[in-house]
């Protein structure tokens, strides 16, 4: 599949599902002081998930160009690095807007992952709010996860700094739960792919970030900052159309994908004079 078709299945498939198909946003946020450059999907819906903004929508579905090259989620430094971070890459994502929750967005990824783009769930890793479970058994994303399918050995839990999103200082966050794919030779050495989930290397790549956005982070007086529930709960995610399609098409970084191997080439080509 080229990374163009996994773009428009992925878009089909939440349009079958009630989603209204959004164009990207520019890379520069027209209204938002508080950003130089679109960092995530979420950007263009901040006003909708705060309940400033109605729209006739309350589920969408978009590509969007981002770029995270400073500020709060800033990959620079990694570039280069790693297979798997870019400065500019698109973000594949559903969203609702006080409609669905926690238990819809686990079934529709798990749905698209598994009975579309037909990836392996035995490779499978999902990262979980450590406090997710303070709210109430109904609010438990590893419940979820587990209903649709996924072993409870291999949903792990992880603090603020992995799984609580936030956009920036200020604005909508959640606590969050992410897919991650294991690409090495063994998947059955769980000790070891358990140790790798949000771990430096590339063999295990967090592949998609499902946020459950409840709050509004706000700085009351310099340096303190308060949460206030949202109107709604509602969700968030996100997916890199490029680390997904290093997944299926097999290839080992980013730039090997059809996305970009023929910038790559066409750079190098320039380098030699040609
Ligand atoms: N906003 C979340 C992220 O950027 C999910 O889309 O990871």
């Amino acid at each position: 599949m080229t990374g163009n078709e996994i773009r428009e299945k992925f878009l089909q498939y939440f349009e079958r599902h009630g989603h209204t198909r959004v164009r990207s946003s520019p890379l520069l946020p027209a209204d938002d002081p508080t950003l130089l450059f679109t960092n995530a999907g979420m950007n263009q819906f901040k006003d909708v998930f705060l309940g400033i903004e109605k729209r006739d929508y309350v589920r969408a579905c978009s590509s969007q160009k981002c770029l995270r090259a400073g500020g709060k989620h800033n990959d620079l430094d990694e570039v280069g690095k790693t297979a798997r971070h870019q400065t500019f890459f698109e973000m594949l994502g559903n969203f609702s807007f006080g409609d669905y929750f926690k238990e819809d967005a686990i079934k529709f990824a798990w749905d698209l992952l598994v009975n579309e783009y037909k990836l392996d769930p035995a490779r499978m890793w999902f990262s979980v709010y450590e406090g997710d479970d303070e709210v109430g058994p109904d609010e438990d994303a590893e419940k979820f996860w587990e209903q649709v399918g996924a072993p409870r050995e291999r949903i792990l839990r992880f603090g603020r700094k992995d799984n609580f999103w936030q956009m920036g200082e200020t604005g909508p966050c959640g606590p969050c739960s992410e897919i991650h794919y294991y690409m090495g030779a063994d998947p059955n050495d769980a000790e070891n792919c358990a140790a790798n989930v949000n771990g430096p290397g590339d063999t295990i790549t967090e592949i998609w970030n499902l946020v459950f956005m409840q709050f509004e982070r706000n700085e009351v007086e310099p340096g303190r900052y308060t949460l206030t529930p949202l109107p709604a709960p509602s969700v968030d995610t996100g997916m890199g159309l490029e680390r997904l399609t290093v997944v299926l098409q097999g290839v080992k970084s980013n730039y090997e994908t059809d996305l970009l191997s023929n910038v790559v080439e066409f750079t190098a080509r320039l380098s030699q004079g040609e």
